[in-house]
């Protein structure tokens, strides 16, 4: 199978198999958590679920789900009041423990309120997301405040990262996130124990999310080129 067949595949199977009438869903960002949001709404229109109510982690989602017709909120709303029986949506790296990196989208900041947000998180990967340990093929995006780039990036550097500020694509200048923010791309050389790295670059004063996901109890479900699909919890 072609990667977007894969993506297809296991995004239509986590909306298959976890998401019930009734329930309060996060959905996420990304070429294959967008596959799962297809198929909610295609599940909706057959009328084989009902009463959703979605979270959208970013425009793209939002868009996307708009045309799809399915109800939107946020997690302010009264009806969702903080809390979602399910979250759904990929990864960047997937680690032999199963911490994430997530925001290669840039949407890592509503993504992991979202994900923290949820009795359960389900992750959707193709298999060329497993990797022994994080920061090998993609680098630990941070969401910053702009006007506390310096200090941050000289924070991450005492940590012994290499940040780079995320240049945009067909616009002059950074990426600039939902949310009116830059983001730093961190290039570690060596490997670093992901719950701790995400608790430190959490504190550093300008930085409003990191894209390490190590304090979450994921159900990883990995699509193979062979058309297997692979659960690790
Ligand atoms: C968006 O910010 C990201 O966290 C995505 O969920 C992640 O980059 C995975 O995206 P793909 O499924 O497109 O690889």
């Amino acid at each position: 199978m072609d990667a977007t067949s894969i993506k297809k595949q296991v995004g239509f199977a986590a909306a298959e198999e976890y998401v019930k009438s009734g329930m309060k869903i996060g959905l996420g960002t990304g070429t294959t958590a967008i596959w799962c949001a297809r198929r909610v709404g295609e599940l909706l229109k057959q009328g084989k679920i009902s009463n959703i109510l979605a979270v959208p982690t970013s425009t793209q989602t939002e868009l996307e789900c708009q045309q799809l017709g399915i109800p939107l909120r946020t997690l302010n709303d009264p009806d969702i009041g903080g809390e979602l029986d399910l979250a759904i949506d990929g990864a960047d790296e997937v680690d032999s423990t199963l911490c994430l990196t997530k925001g290669g989208g840039g949407a890592l900041l509503i993504e992991k309120i979202v994900a923290y947000a949820a009795k359960r998180f389900i992750v959707v990967i193709d298999s060329s997301k497993l990797v022994p340990h994080l920061g090998i093929t993609f680098p630990i995006p941070i969401e910053v405040l702009r006007q506390g780039r310096v200090p941050v990036t000289r924070a991450c550097e005492a940590l012994g990262a290499k940040p780079e500020v995320r240049m945009a694509v067909k616009k002059m200048g950074p990426v600039i996130t939902d949310n009116g923010n830059i983001l730093l791309d961190l290039t570690f050389s060596t490997p670093f124990d992901p719950k701790e790295m995400e608790k430190a670059l959490s504190l550093i004063p300008g930085v409003l999310g990191n894209g390490i996901f190590a304090r979450v109890r994921p159900i990883v479900m990995v699509g193979h080129p062979d058309g297997k699909i692979e659960t690790l919890t």
